[in-house]
């Protein structure tokens, strides 16, 4: 081959590998644009998903302080229930950190005590109001109250503890409660904590048939349903609690309007 035409091929072969590495660099830089596009891009959809995982969080505390003030409501409006939840908080969480709880977890078993009875908004009025006793098909209805307020509350993701809570608060130790007849230990600390608290303030409160019972009374009564219909470790606490020099009856009478028959939903 001639020289000049090697040469002249030599250099051809050089242009052709200038371009083709130019090319390259072109695409690497394309190439890293969209790179850093998608980077981009996952940044925002991360920082989007965790505003929209702050808002729904927002959304369903909301949601729950609306529940809250409904049950109030519910309460508020009928003399025999007024107050009923806040007593029943009040002692679920002391019994609950004297228990050895968590100070949270001791707060979601007041949440739950505060929403305990919202299931009853689906129990007619005349039911709910009735000053005499109520027929077996009222009961039928009456009894449905702590699974419709279980699933009113089942929304809420971070209160799936307190629906457990809502939905066994009228179990019973020896299983003949409702609604799915558990029995001891098998009813969640909360729900038994709760029921406790509950008897108690419906006992010390009076009712449209009957006035409130006193204190030493109502402790009667808790101590023959111990280890019956109710945890007997828990009631001798609540004894404990309520009979500590430093503490103060919570179901003083004279501090208590009358309330509805939770305990007769127990029938004791
Ligand atoms: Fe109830």
């Amino acid at each position: 081959m001639a020289p000049e035409v090697a040469l002249s091929q030599a250099m051809s072969y050089a242009r052709d590998l200038k371009s083709a590495y130019e090319a390259a660099r072109a695409r690497e830089n394309e190439l890293g644009q969209a790179n850093e596009r998608l980077r981009k891009g996952y940044q925002q959809s991360l920082q989007y998903a965790l505003d929209l995982k702050r808002t729904y969080a927002r959304l369903q505390r909301a949601i729950f302080q609306s529940l809250l003030g409904l049950a109030n409501a519910l309460e508020a409006k009928d003399p025999y229930t007024r107050g009923h939840s806040m007593r029943v908080a009040d002692l679920a969480r002391r019994l609950a950190l004297a228990k050895g709880r968590t100070r949270p977890a001791a707060e979601t078993i007041a949440q739950a005590a505060l929403l305990h009875d919202l299931g009853k908004i689906g129990v007619p009025e005349g039911i709910l109001r009735k000053s005499g006793a109520l027929t077996e098909a009222e009961w039928v209805i009456m009894r449905r109250h702590p699974l419709t307020g279980a699933q009113i509350v089942a929304p809420l993701e971070f209160f799936d503890e307190g629906a457990v809570i809502v939905r066994h608060h009228h179990e019973r130790l020896d299983g003949s409660g409702y609604p799915d007849g558990l029995r001891g230990e098998a009813i969640p600390l909360g729900a038994r904590i709760v029921a406790v608290a509950d008897v108690y303030d419906a006992l010390t409160s009076g009712r449209s048939y009957r006035a409130a019972l006193l204190h030493t009374e109502a402790i009667d009564i808790l101590r023959g349903e111990a280890d019956r219909t109710l945890d007997g470790r828990l009631v001798n606490l609540l004894i404990d609690i309520l009979e500590a020099p430093s503490a103060r009856p919570a179901g003083d009478v004279s501090d208590n309007g009358p309330v509805p028959d939770d305990a007769a939903e127990r029938g004791i």
